[in-house]
């Protein structure tokens, strides 16, 4: 198993947790983000601040955090990518989550869904679709991102800066207007 990822456990959902607050990140949120990080990547605490805080710093990237009960519990990212400008291949421009982390004691009480949900908005607000990228193997990200309308979309990618370790890299798209194509063709009949 991968300890990078949780573990598949379709049937191990809790109680959502009442009183979450999902919003965009600050500066301030910087320490608590960088600490669930270190502990899923390892690394310093501080270099991952850092780390962060030049994200943050960027306008192409933004930063949401879940706050419960006045700690941070969760953070996730969006970006905008352009990876074939970037030397990639078969992956459009656009808003791409990328990177959610969920302290591992709140798993599975809706945190996830939420911080996905509210950056799914944010970008829509923005553009047509947004995409984010999984390995195979992590089945819990992939349940959670299909239940909110992602479709796998391609295995035929490369995205510059991101490595699957097992060359298992799946590219998965969210339409705002999922029936689109439909509405095109009825629209040239
Ligand atoms: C993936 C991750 C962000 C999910 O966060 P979470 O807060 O536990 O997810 P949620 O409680 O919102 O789950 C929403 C749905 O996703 C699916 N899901 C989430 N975790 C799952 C798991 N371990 N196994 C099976 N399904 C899972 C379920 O359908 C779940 O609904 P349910 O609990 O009603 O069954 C969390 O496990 C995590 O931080 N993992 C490590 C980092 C990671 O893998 N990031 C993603 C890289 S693309």
């Amino acid at each position: 198993m991968n300890a990078l990822f949780a573990p598949f456990a379709p049937d191990a959902g809790g109680q959502p947790l009442a009183g979450l607050v999902v919003r965009p990140g600050t500066p301030d949120d910087l320490p608590a983000t960088a600490e669930l990080a270190a502990q899923r990547e390892c690394g310093d605490v501080a270099e991952w601040v850092a780390v962060h805080g030049r994200r943050l710093a960027d306008e192409r990237q933004r930063l949401f955090v879940a706050e419960f009960e006045g700690g941070i519990v969760g953070y996730a990212w969006a970006s905008w990518l352009t990876p074939v400008d970037d030397g990639g291949r078969g992956a459009p421009d656009g808003w791409y989550l990328s990177g959610i982390v969920v302290v591992p004691a709140l798993r599975r009480r809706g945190i996830g869904r939420r911080l996905t949900q509210a950056r799914v908005a944010w970008a829509l607000e923005r553009n047509d679709d947004i995409y984010y990228v999984v390995s195979a193997s992590n089945r819990a990200s992939r349940t959670l991102h299909a239940a909110l309308g992602f479709r796998e979309i391609s295995t035929d990618f490369v995205l510059p800066g991101v490595v699957f370790a097992n060359a298992d890299g799946i590219l998965c798209r969210l339409d705002k207007r999922p029936d689109a194509d439909v509405i095109d063709l009825a629209s040239r009949r």
